[in-house]
């Protein structure tokens, strides 16, 4: 997923606004930079490959351009290098660009017959000379663009300039977000809110194949379906101090930290001790006897804490998918079947699949999410948001929590919903739940993660095992030391190692149990033992005192519900406490983004 920003205005420097734009883009991963921008009535083109800072450092900030579009690449055609970074150019078009045009190799062919040359290995020119020779003909950007979206197949955010109207930003999109905001006058183009924060926190979300139309005096959208219309505008919750790190010294470290609130504010959305709110504030769900989960990545472990739950809890099925395969696996229907997707941006392109899958089949879909109005918030039957606000770090952890903890509702409302819950269990719940920030506060307080970390974080590979909803737990666990530290961390079911994986252990291997669930206990302590007798250096998290451990993390018991939310919080600074040693890109883990928007 990459960053776009586009300025025009009076107001500012369009290089330094587009540059600080493209600073708050950079969570979302990248591995190239570029700006265009209007200069001495020409359009300047300037891109490097690595970092910003690479970019910055040839642009002339004494030129005062008023009109500019900039962009930061996650590569998908064409490797992370200065001729394929954006923007692209062709005849009288430049464009930068976020997602993938599927028919790219068949339109190169179409445009390479008419004598078009290319320079790049990106969709995004072709794309961009696609556009110039629609024009030809067209004569009309407008109706060129209208037409570019009938030959376009796959994923796009554009922001577009033309040497024919060089005081205008056209921005147009299908499946890739793009927002559009103005203030004093001034007008701005942004793949995500964060960008704009610093001028205003009120903008427009362009729909697929909407066209916005940025000219100095006035701001204008189109669709071909509606024609000139106009939209709604929306304003964002967080503000830009949510999108600093207020002296922590990375984004994951104060998401980590935020997330007592970020589960509390998300709790008492949707319910306030009482059974009322769960049935008020939640879908109905008493139709449904099949459950299918399907997300990407993390979203994907937090699916896997909701199946165990509601399985143990209900005693209702749940199919838990990864969504890059359940998009193309055949999947059984029935009509009591209910998909819910969850999804942090709300834009992975398999998990925004998986939902259209299921739509497709008329079944009813329920979506997590947690950025408002997101693709695959609008296209759901249903959507809960969680109440994490705006996650910057790349890894996932408050996030994470939210969407368990919310999970945790649906799971408890089902449970009441099938009997299963006594009124003596429910008030220990209601209060439980109110005791869990101060928990998660200590938690997090601890110092013992760094001294496990300073004992661990020179190894290759570090095992997680769990059972049952603590195999669950571990595979997040697992996750988060992998992407932030790139140990090779991987998570068993406990009882599995010793069918081959145990092969690996050795003098001094790292084997981290989670152990929660006291029917689980003693097969896992069993396990870990196994483990310690190749030399393995055991670290557990429990919650009852073991001796047979190298490290002990003792966590507070609380309704299997919420065990979840207070174990991950050692595995989050574990995995913090490590990568931070290796001197890891902690925020922007190499090769990752943040939302993955392309399959
Ligand atoms: C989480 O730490 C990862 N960055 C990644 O696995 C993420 O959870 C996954 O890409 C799904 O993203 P989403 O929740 O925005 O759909
Ligand atoms: N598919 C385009 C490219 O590879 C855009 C990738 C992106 O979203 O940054 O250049």
């Amino acid at each position: 997923m990459c960053g776009i920003v586009g300025y025009l205005g009076k107001n500012r420097n369009a290089l330094d606004t587009i540059i600080s734009g493209l600073e708050a883009l950079e969570y979302r991963g990248y591995d190239s930079a570029g700006i265009a921008y209007v200069y001495k009535n020409q359009i300047q083109i300037k891109k490097k490959a690595g970092r910003i800072s690479n970019l910055k450092e040839i642009l002339n900030f004494s030129e005062t351009p008023f009109i500019g579009i900039g962009h930061t690449r996650w590569a998908t055609h064409g490797e992370p290098n200065e001729t394929n970074a954006h923007p692209h150019h062709s005849g009288k078009f430049t464009i930068v660009h976020n997602g993938i045009i599927e028919n790219y190799i068949d339109l190169k062919n179409m445009l390479e017959k008419k004598g078009v040359s290319f320079s790049s290995e990106t969709d995004t020119e072709v794309a961009c000379a696609l556009l110039n020779d629609i024009y030809k003909t067209e004569k009309d950007i407008l109706k060129t663009l209208v037409k570019a979206q009938d030959l376009l197949i796959g994923s796009y955010a554009f922001g577009i300039l033309c040497e024919d109207d060089l005081n205008t930003i056209y921005a147009m999109r299908k499946s890739s977000p793009l927002i559009v905001a103005t203030k004093d006058n001034d007008k701005f183009i942004a793949s995500d809110v964060p960008a704009i924060l610093s001028f205003t926190n009120e903008y427009y979300l362009l729909d697929d194949f909407d066209i916005a139309i940025l000219k100095e005096d006035t701001l204008s959208f189109y669709h071909p379906k509606k024609e000139f219309f106009q939209k709604e505008k929306l304003l964002f919750e967080g503000s830009k101090e949510s999108s600093q790190k207020d002296g922590y010294e990375h984004f994951m470290l104060k998401e980590i930290h935020e997330q007592p609130k970020v589960i509390k504010d998300t709790i008492h959305f949707y319910f306030d001790g009482t059974k009322e709110s769960l049935f008020a504030n939640l879908p109905d769900l008493e139709k449904y006897q099949d459950i299918h989960i399907v997300a990407c990545g993390s979203a994907y472990h937090t699916g896997l804490v909701a199946k165990s739950l509601i399985e143990e809890l209900a005693d209702i099925p749940v199919t838990c998918e990864i969504a890059s395969e359940y998009r193309y696996k055949k999947v059984f229907y029935h009509s009591n079947t209910l998909v819910i997707v969850i999804s942090q941006s709300g834009e992975t392109a398999d998990t925004l699949a998986s939902l259209r899958k299921a739509k497709e089949d008329s079944i009813d879909t329920l979506a997590i999410v947690n950025v408002i109005g997101s693709s695959i918030a609008r296209e759901a039957d249903k959507v809960l948001y969680i109440k994490a606000g705006c996650e910057i770090a790349v890894a996932t952890t408050k996030a994470y929590s939210a969407q368990v903890a919310l999970l945790s509702l649906l799971a408890l409302k089902l449970a009441i919903i099938h009997k299963n819950i006594s009124e003596e269990e429910f008030t220990m719940i209601a209060k439980q739940i109110e005791e869990l920030p101060a928990l998660l506060e200590k938690l997090i307080n601890q110092e013992k993660y760094l001294n496990i970390a300073k004992k661990i974080y020179t190894r290759d590979d570090i095992f997680y095992l769990g059972r049952k909803l603590d195999y669950a737990i571990s595979m997040e666990g697992a996750l988060k030391l992998k992407e932030i530290s790139y140990i090779n961390s991987v998570s068993y079911p406990a009882g599995e190692l010793k069918h081959g994986t145990i092969s690996l252990v050795e003098n001094s291997t790292p084997v981290i149990g989670i152990l929660t669930d006291n029917t689980m206990r003693e097969k896992t302590i069993s396990n870990l033992k196994e483990t310690a007798a190749r030399g393995a250096y055991i670290v557990a998290i429990s919650n009852e005192e073991i001796k047979e451990v190298d490290e002990l993390i003792l966590i507070p018991t609380v309704h299997p519900l919420f065990q979840p939310l207070l174990a991950i919080i050692p595995l989050q600074l574990i995995a913090y406490e490590i990568a931070k040693l290796r001197g890891c890109d902690i925020d922007k883990p190499r090769n990752l983004a943040k939302s993955v928007t392309v399959e």
